[in-house]
């Protein structure tokens, strides 16, 4: 009997959605004795590059946490100079990122945003929404907490009107309630700075998420180490509870 003719080495299909917690910018900055704006300004060239980069890696999805409801709390100058950082990157990049089929998508909580940047975001997602090569959802002035809340005081509103019942509810119903409905859940979950915590990013969604810890500070952080990163995933088992026989 001949032998199938064996099939060349395939590499791994890459994870589907990769969600960057983008952190050690300020310490960045303090370590060469800047202010801890130039630090989140060498951040967006970082993130220009990782961008680009999960396009030519055939990923679908990227979330990028880019300002926490909780960095309100942060000098008013610190965060100032976030949200101009912000314009400056959807102003320059959005041409390329439209050409390239990148859809931006934004997650968070728009209420406490600059009229001019609810503006900016909700035109970068009209103009892109057709795009599907990468969808990048940037988590801005996002809690996940809050989303999760959010999400059950609306499903109360349905048990209330009658139009849902309780043992309706299930996990689905959940998340289709929560501002990521139709986002795959992430399959690898990167904060970058050696901190190992979630800081309120996608609770209820990296359930069943790789997570990767990488000490190198987000502006440091390259489009190699990323692709260590993914690297990683690879060789990572992912059980879903089953006993992975
Ligand atoms: C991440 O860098 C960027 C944001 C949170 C907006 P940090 O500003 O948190 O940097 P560190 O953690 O102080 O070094
Ligand atoms: C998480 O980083 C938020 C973002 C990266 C946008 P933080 O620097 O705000 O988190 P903590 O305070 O160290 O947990
Ligand atoms: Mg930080």
């Amino acid at each position: 009997m001949s032998q199938p003719i064996a099939s060349p080495a395939l590499s791994p299909a890459p994870p589907r959605h990769v969600a960057i917690i983008m952190d050690g910018n300020g310490r960045w900055a303090k370590a060469r004795g800047l202010p801890r704006n130039l630090g989140h300004r060498q951040g967006v060239d970082a993130v220009r590059e990782v961008v680009r980069a999960c396009g030519r890696l055939g990923i679908e999805y990227l979330t990028l946490y880019a300002f926490s409801s909780e960095n309100w709390k942060r000098p008013q100058t610190e965060v100032a100079g976030l949200m101009d950082l912000l314009r400056i990157y959807i102003r320059r990049e959005l041409d390329e990122l439209a050409r390239s089929g990148v859809r931006i998508h934004v997650i968070g909580d728009r209420t406490k945003l600059a009229p001019d940047i609810v503006e900016l975001i909700s035109d970068a997602e009209a103009r892109t929404r057709e795009n599907r090569k990468l969808t990048l959802v940037i988590a801005l002035s996002y809690g996940s907490q809050d989303e999760i809340v959010t999400a059950c005081r609306r499903i109360a509103e349905q048990v209330a009107a009658g139009t849902l019942r309780v043992e309706d509810i299930t996990a689905e119903t959940v998340a289709d309630h929560l501002q990521t409905v139709g986002i795959p859940d992430p399959d690898l979950i990167i904060r970058t700075s050696g901190e190992q915590r979630l800081s309120n990013f996608l609770l209820w969604q990296s359930a069943y998420s790789e997570l990767i810890f990488a000490d190198k500070l987000w502006p440091d952080f390259s489009p190699d180490d990323l692709a260590a990163a993914i690297d990683e995933y690879h060789r990572r088992e992912r059980r879903y509870g089953g006993s992975g026989e």
